[in-house]
């Protein structure tokens, strides 16, 4: 940690907290106060209260809070020195930086910049190189120009084994970062070797606009016809969206989100003058995506393909339940085209309509149930109003499944009442399934305290009550715990270990059998819990980080109230053990 107190004080003057948070969520401004709904947990009436003036957050629904540093820390999963390059990048300001710090650059803005390179020698591959002849005349045949060939950075990969890897190499970038980033991978014999080779590159950018991996179309030839990044430290395919950090300002500012199929979709929508189309990158939508959406936008519209396939893949995801806090709606697009090819025949008034007139998920679902039965036999209609009951059995919320039963009962003449029925039915038959499965943590506990390391502190206490094996040798100190609930549950579950060797499957009738035994109810929970378990080891060394990080704030706020001047040893005494604590922090982050 080699910044100044000047600099870290500097860049905080020159960042408007509130443009920080409007970044990734939608903030609302009514006189002094600013409210956001907050990404943290999952909500749709703003609870995050921001102090523009003071640099401060406070979310009421989870509790979170900090300063423009943290905030950007747990935003973007960067640590404090991440946090402090990317708002001094942010605000303009140059850091005075040494060059042993420079060496140390945070890993992942070394995988970043890494795939920023990769991304730079594809496009001018693209641009200029005698072998991109090919690849230009695809694009230009898909429609499209150079603006948007420059928008969205695309490029082309050569057909060769280590064009890539030698370009970067001469850029300085490591081998062992090439591969961490997944842009190149090693083979049996030890070298390294391009991973995308003759193929169009799209790259793909997390929320802040970073490059972190690729989706790659062949061009000609064998092979699979689209390659993403495998994950990698900062590519997770279910937490990405194409084209979410060019679409976030404009879905809300249309409160709606297009979800489509692919890379090719969410450009031809942005041609098409709808740049609020992303997509999921070679991945099902899945919770994760949800959760992202939902900062933006509470409408969600689906753009599949409407033949079956496409269809079916879009709800698919929704067998269970539908979220009801979404509104979650069906473009309906022709038959066995999807939105590129809409555009392509030059469809676009059509594929606007298809937007501005989707139907809710849940009715397009009980269409469908209904298309396939004829319903002017009555024995056929009863088997339509059965399963569309079970459709409708999906929604979370009692008034709307009231108005889709009236829906069916005026398309099939068979009485509200009885459909109502069966949909009570289904919703018990759902309930008695649900239980049979894995438990998983209750709600009301996610929702109210979303909180990292809660989480798990949790975790731990189940492993700890499942005497996994892989507890051996693994150091568990009550200072791991910061909940009060699960500090206090920890003697509990220490006691029931006692005497038992590792693996032993622990006794816990005794403790968790009667109703009023300490801790009772949660204990229970978690042993009733039946997930896999996670590996106590990365657990104890994440709940490190939060304690090192705590540590890391008390000494920034003593730091702020020492006077250099007077107290001068006492005051490099604890930049000392700052830049140790974060050195410390670094290398176990290396090891994830
Ligand atoms: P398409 O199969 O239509 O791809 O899938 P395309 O590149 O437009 O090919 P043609 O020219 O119509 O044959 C549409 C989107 O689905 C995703 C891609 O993102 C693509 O943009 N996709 C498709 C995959 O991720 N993997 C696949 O194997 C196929
Ligand atoms: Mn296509």
């Amino acid at each position: 940690m080699a910044y100044s107190r000047d600099d870290i004080d500097n860049v905080r003057d020159k960042t408007d907290l509130v443009e920080l948070v409007s970044e990734v969520t939608k903030v609302k401004r009514s006189g002094r106060s600013t409210m956001a709904v907050c990404p943290f947990h999952s909500e749709k009436t703003p609870s995050l209260s921001i102090d523009g003036a003071r640099g401060l957050y406070h979310c009421f629904g989870c509790g979170k809070s900090g300063d423009i540093y943290r905030w950007v820390q747990e935003i973007q999963g960067l640590d404090f020195v991440g946090a402090v390059e990317f708002l001094a990048r942010r605000a303009g300001v140059t850091l005075t930086v040494d060059p042993e710090a420079a060496k140390r650059r945070s890993h992942r803005e070394r995988l970043v910049e890494a795939t920023a390179s990769a991304v730079e020698f594809y496009t001018n591959r693209l641009k200029s190189a005698p072998d991109g002849g090919p690849a230009r005349s695809y694009l230009r045949s898909r429609g499209y120009d150079g603006e948007t060939v420059e928008q969205f950075s695309l490029g082309y990969s050569p057909d060769a084994w280590e064009e890539l890897v030698t370009a970067l190499r001469d850029q300085g970038v490591r081998d062992d970062t090439m591969e961490k980033a997944g842009l190149a991978s090693r083979t049996k014999r030890g070298g390294l070797v391009d991973r995308f080779r003759g193929r169009i590159m799209f790259p793909i950018l997390d929320l802040r606009g970073d490059p972190v991996g690729f989706g790659a179309r062949i061009l000609d030839g064998d092979g699979p016809k689209y390659l993403n990044t495998t994950e990698t430290p900062i590519y997770h395919k279910s937490r990405l969206l194409y084209g979410l950090n060019w679409a976030k300002s404009d879905i809300v500012r249309q409160d709606t989100s297009v979800v489509v199929e692919g890379y090719t979709d969410v450009i031809s929508m942005h041609q098409a003058g709808m740049p609020i189309a992303v997509a999921t990158c070679g991945t099902a939508l899945g919770e994760d995506h949800l959760d992202l959406l939902r900062r933006f936008s509470e409408r969600v519209v689906l753009a599949f393909d409407a033949d079956d396939a496409g269809a079916g893949a879009a709800l698919r995801g929704f067998d269970r339940s539908v979220p009801g806090d979404l509104d979650l709606r069906v473009a309906v697009l022709p038959l066995g085209k999807d939105p590129a090819d809409v555009v392509a025949a030059g469809e676009i008034e059509a594929l606007k309509t298809a937007v501005e007139e989707s139907l809710p998920l849940i009715q397009v679902r009980i269409d469908a149930e209904l298309g396939k039965f004829d319903l002017n036999e009555s024995e056929a209609r009863t088997k339509a109003m059965k399963s569309a009951a079970a459709v409708i059995a999906l929604h979370p919320d009692a008034n709307t499944r009231h108005e889709y039963a009236d829906g069916v009962s005026r398309r099939t003449g068979i009485e509200t009442r009885i459909i109502e029925q069966e949909i009570s039915e289904a919703r018990k038959h759902a309930r008695a399934r649900r239980s049979e499965d894995p438990v998983p943590p209750p709600e009301t506990l996610e929702r109210t305290r979303n909180l990292g390391s809660y989480k798990r502190e949790l975790e731990l206490l189940r492993v700890m009550l499942a005497n996994d094996e892989r507890l051996e040798g693994v150091e568990i100190d009550s200072s791991l715990f910061r909940d009060p609930e699960t500090l206090a549950a920890l003697p509990v579950v220490e006691e029931l270990l006692k005497g038992l060797a590792v693996g032993e499957t622990p006794d816990l009738g005794a403790s968790i059998g009667s109703d009023d035994a300490p801790h009772v109810e949660l204990l229970r929970r978690l042993a009733l819990d039946v997930r896999p378990l996670d590996d106590p080891k990365e657990l104890v060394g994440r709940l490190e980080i939060v304690e090192i990080d705590e540590e890391i704030a008390q000494i920034n706020r003593t730091l702020h109230a020492t006077d250099r001047d007077a107290d001068e040893q006492g005051y490099s005494e604890l930049v000392l053990r700052l830049v140790a604590l974060e050195q410390d922090k670094r290398a176990r982050r290396e090891f994830e």
